[in-house]
């Protein structure tokens, strides 16, 4: 038997969390969901989900990997009698992101090289975002077909698997902490000086004063609250199986609480600077364009891939010095959290198969890889959207409502959860921990919940087509779940799910 792996130092620990918390959602995500929901007000609902939410289940997470020793199969098998499904329906939620988000990082490393000359994929041949935007105008009946593999995006996305793999093939101290601790502060430098040009543009003050402007009467709205918690649950990579795989690696003596408050904090920080950077860019392109900044803010897809490359086409000086930075944080970004992801069914295989981190890297990077080129057809962008769409409402928010409850009332373990914590770490946790995870996150998600099945039966998603919405949004959520309960029912091998040091048996 392999060892079983630690990180090699505190900040190791930390930087691969934050690494997994900071992504692609901090970039584009984050930005618009403060602008729309009030802006400068939005402050409040944000910080009060990461206190009473993020935070919270970040240790409660931390705690689970630390104490259970395991991946979140493992972990949530160790938690009691018929709860193991939990932690592979969070394992296979993440499996089915890897699958799309390896696709985007390969669109942002396609960008980067783009901006070199400034040429945005319109060679002919790359059929990339240009293209799909026409489609999205021209032709609602193209929908749901893949037609070919664009050499654009599978070029790319073969190097994103490359890297990846690659890493995770190295294991946790020579690998996902290696990676973490140059790509992460790569990122946060590279970042900076887009940020920096980003506010010494002309218009740039406009576009802040428009992501600052307080708008208090959204304060009242519930669709403001359920957005704080859906950025802080996503933005945190909470419920996705990562933050209980990677504490599963802390040392023995380890802060928790600390370690949850920095990881939840440095994320924030991070987001507000993409915040500021984001919208002193549309600031300055509305300034170019003599329009409102309202007429340019836009999120995701089109912000990065639409939207970005023509900021950077009216950019002063060094155009392709700064497109190249942005697309290349993008990257970064990007990569560290898909890392963690593959992390966790990686772990989950090795637990309980208990087969090599080099078989387990294989099938299930390798799996993971081979479905992803779905996403990299023509067609691919509709896929990824709906599956996007649907795994995150259906699995995220869902899966922290039945991870919180699972712990709080049905194995009744926060108090055990609480003392296991308080006995490793500085900062000590009071009755509001108990509150927030047993009452007030619960409420908050299912009322999330209610409300997002409301919405999804009553309309049909972008209006695609209903038929292409079952298939790729419906089956791929539940079958997320039939995987899962599929896999929980298999055997563990003999031994494999008794507790090394009797301190922490059950
Ligand atoms: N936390 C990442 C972000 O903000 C998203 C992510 C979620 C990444 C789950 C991996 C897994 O973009």
């Amino acid at each position: 038997m392999e060892k079983s792996p630690q990180w090699g130092t505190r900040a190791g620990f930390i930087l691969a969390a934050v690494g997994s918390a900071i992504g692609l959602g901090n970039i584009w995500r984050f930005p618009a969901v403060a602008y729309e929901n009030g802006g400068g007000a939005f402050f409040f609902p944000y910080l009060f989900a990461l206190l009473t939410a993020g935070i919270p289940l970040l240790i409660l997470e931390f705690t689970m990997g630390h104490k259970f020793r395991g991946s979140a199969p493992l972990s949530y098998a160790r938690l009691g009698k018929g709860k193991e499904w939990i932690g592979w329906w969070q394992v296979a939620v993440s499996f089915v992101i890897s699958t799309y988000y390896a696709v985007i990082i390969a669109w942002a490393m396609a960008y980067a090289v783009f901006s070199l000359k400034l040429s945005w994929g319109n060679d002919p041949g790359t059929f990339l975002m240009g293209d799909y935007l026409d489609r999205i105008d021209l032709a609602g009946g193209e929908i749901g077909q893949f037609g070919n593999l664009v050499p654009g995006v599978f070029i790319p996305l073969v190097l994103v698997w490359v890297v990846a793999l690659g890493v995770l093939f190295a294991g946790v101290k020579k690998g996902i902490e290696m990676a973490n601790r140059i790509f992460i502060p790569t990122l946060v430098f590279l970042f900076l000086i887009i940020v920096i040009r980003a506010i010494t543009l002309d218009g740039a003050t406009d576009g802040l004063n428009a992501f600052f402007k307080p708008d208090w009467s959204s304060i009242t709205s519930s669709k403001v609250w359920v957005a704080a918690y859906g950025q802080i649950f996503f933005s945190l990579s909470i419920a996705f199986a990562i933050m209980i795989t990677y504490s599963s690696y802390l040392p023995k003596k380890s802060d928790i609480t600390n370690n949850a408050f920095i990881t939840g904090f440095a994320n924030s920080s991070f987001e507000l600077l993409a915040g500021i950077g984001v919208f002193s860019a549309l600031g300055f392109m509305a300034f170019t364009q003599g329009v409102e900044v309202k007429d340019v803010v836009s999120a995701g897809i089109g912000l990065a891939f639409v939207v970005f490359p023509q900021i950077i086409n009216e950019f002063p000086a060094f155009r392709e010095f700064f497109g190249f930075l942005f697309f290349t944080s993008l990257v970064l970004a990007g990569l560290t959290s898909l890392i963690s992801i593959v992390e966790t069914y990686v772990a989950a295989v090795q637990d309980k198969f208990k087969v090599s981190r080099t078989k387990a890297v294989m099938l299930g990077g390798g799996l993971s890889a081979l479905i992803s080129l779905v996403f990299a057809t023509q067609g691919g962008l509709f896929f990824l959207d709906a599956a996007d769409y649907f795994i995150n409402n259906f699995g995220v928010a869902l899966l922290g409502l039945i991870e919180v409850i699972a712990i709080a009332w049905f194995a009744r373990e926060l108090r055990n959860f609480q003392k296991h914590a308080d006995d490793l770490s500085d900062i000590k946790l009071g009755a509001w921990w108990r509150i927030c995870l047993a009452v007030i996150t619960p409420v908050v998600l299912g009322y999330m919940m209610f409300d997002n099945l409301r919405t999804n039966l009553t309309t049909d998603y972008e209006g695609y087509p209903r038929e292409f919405l079952f298939d790729w949004g419906w089956t791929v959520a539940l079958g997320a779940l039939f995987v899962a309960i599929i896999f929980s029912l298999l055997k563990w091998k003999k031994g494999a799910l008794e507790m090394n040091g009797k301190e922490e048996s059950q």
